[in-house]
């Protein structure tokens, strides 16, 4: 495990060394909050520059949070994008849309860019089973498809950054249990439910992050993580039922000691843009540093190998271990290359303005 200490001063030496322009979805709280947060004290008074797009729902927790952001990092810039609903792929591509326009101005004559994306929306949610109008379960769609469709329709802004851009996906790495090859969208009746989502959400975001690390050797690094168990209020959440919250109450001192603060947990996720532990594939980026006594070695990615540029890996830093999944036996298999076609399908089906079937 890198130590929180290591993590800190790694998250300061890489956001004062140049000037950031970062995005982040589902900021407005939670995991996302916390990551924003631990930005604006490592670029802190000393930092080049900072530039920050925050799309959300809700503009009252944006000025909040943004005016303690500010007070750790006076220089910030931070834009709010508001949008009505992320499990929307069309409100993505607006959401996107505006990002870009407005970085092409603020960019002030300098390429417009992109070197940080940080997702985090997502609703703990009971309810029952329920698409979008665009054909989606809409809990899955804001956890997969619309994560992945910032990261496509962002791909130019993250390709102009001057070293490799950073991509961070917060859910459930290693949470994998069954997959539904015949049916990646879970609309039967007898593949729905959170688990379900769990599992594909964690499968397709490995598949799909490795083909876009593949297909942007030097350009990219993407990882997505599963933050553990940490007290935000997303056990809240209006779709969260009762008997959860009573037993949830009732755990609480339990839970506790098993629960990263937010504060940490914000730190250690800003962590996994760091180029050295987490670089591109190809990157000639120098792959040991040492902070004090302490190196930060590079991590192996979702593929098994070493700095390949896509990596499913734990609050901690570490590669998740999840050789139970088949994933030796679904690359064989060429399922990488159905999640790749069944996204980019989806995306192609719906920004047509027809609704996703498959
Ligand atoms: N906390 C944990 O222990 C834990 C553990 C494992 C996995 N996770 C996962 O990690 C992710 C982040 O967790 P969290 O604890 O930060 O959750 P959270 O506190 O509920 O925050 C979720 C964020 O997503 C946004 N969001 C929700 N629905 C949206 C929608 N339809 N359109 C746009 N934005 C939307 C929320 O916006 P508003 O502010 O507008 O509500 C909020 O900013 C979630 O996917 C969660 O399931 C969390």
């Amino acid at each position: 495990m890198v130590q929180l200490r290591t993590v800190h001063a790694h998250n300061a030496a890489i956001f004062q060394s140049r000037p950031i322009v970062a995005v982040f979805a589902g900021a407005t709280a939670g995991l996302g909050e916390a990551t924003l947060r631990a930005l604006a004290a490592a670029h802190g008074t000393k930092g080049k520059g900072l530039r920050v797009y925050i799309v959300g729902r809700k503009r009252e927790a944006f000025q909040r949070i943004v005016s303690d952001c500010n007070r750790l990092c006076p220089a910030g810039q931070f834009i709010f994008v508001q949008s009505p609903d992320l499990s929307l792929l069309g409100n993505v591509d607006k959401a996107c849309d505006e990002i870009t326009k407005a970085e092409q101005e603020n960019a002030k004559g300098e390429p417009a860019r992109v070197d940080l994306l940080c997702m985090s929306q997502g609703d703990f949610n009971f309810d029952e089973y329920k698409e979008t109008q665009e054909g989606i379960e809409w809990r899955y769609s804001l956890l997969y498809h619309s994560r992945m469709k910032f990261v496509v329709n962002l791909l130019p802004l993250l390709r102009a950054s001057e070293s490799p851009a950073h991509v961070i996906s917060v859910f459930g790495a290693g949470k994998e249990g069954d997959l539904h090859l015949d049916d990646l969208s879970l609309r039967g009746t007898k593949v729905r439910g959170l688990l379900n989502v769990r599992s594909h959400t964690a499968y397709l975001h490995t598949f799909f992050m490795e083909y876009l690390a593949a297909q942007n050797p030097g350009k990219l690094s993407l990882v997505h993580v599963y933050p553990g168990l940490v007290m935000t209020a997303a056990f809240n959440n209006p779709g969260v039922p009762i008997w959860f919250k009573a037993i949830w109450t009732i755990l609480t001192p339990i839970t506790k000691l098993l629960t990263t603060s937010p504060a940490e947990a914000g730190e250690r996720i800003l962590f996994l843009a760091s180029p050295l532990r987490f670089p591109a594939r190809q990157s000639t980026e120098q792959n040991t540093a040492k902070d004090g006594a302490i190196e930060v070695g590079v991590a192996k990615g979702s593929d098994g190998k070493v700095g390949s540029g896509a990596y499913a890996v734990d609050i901690s830093g570490e590669a998740v271990e999840n050789e139970k999944a088949g994933y030796e036996k679904y690359r064989k298999e060429g399922v990488g290359e159905k999640v790749v076609a069944y996204t980019l399908k989806a995306f192609e089906v719906i920004k047509s303005g027809k609704v996703f079937t498959e």
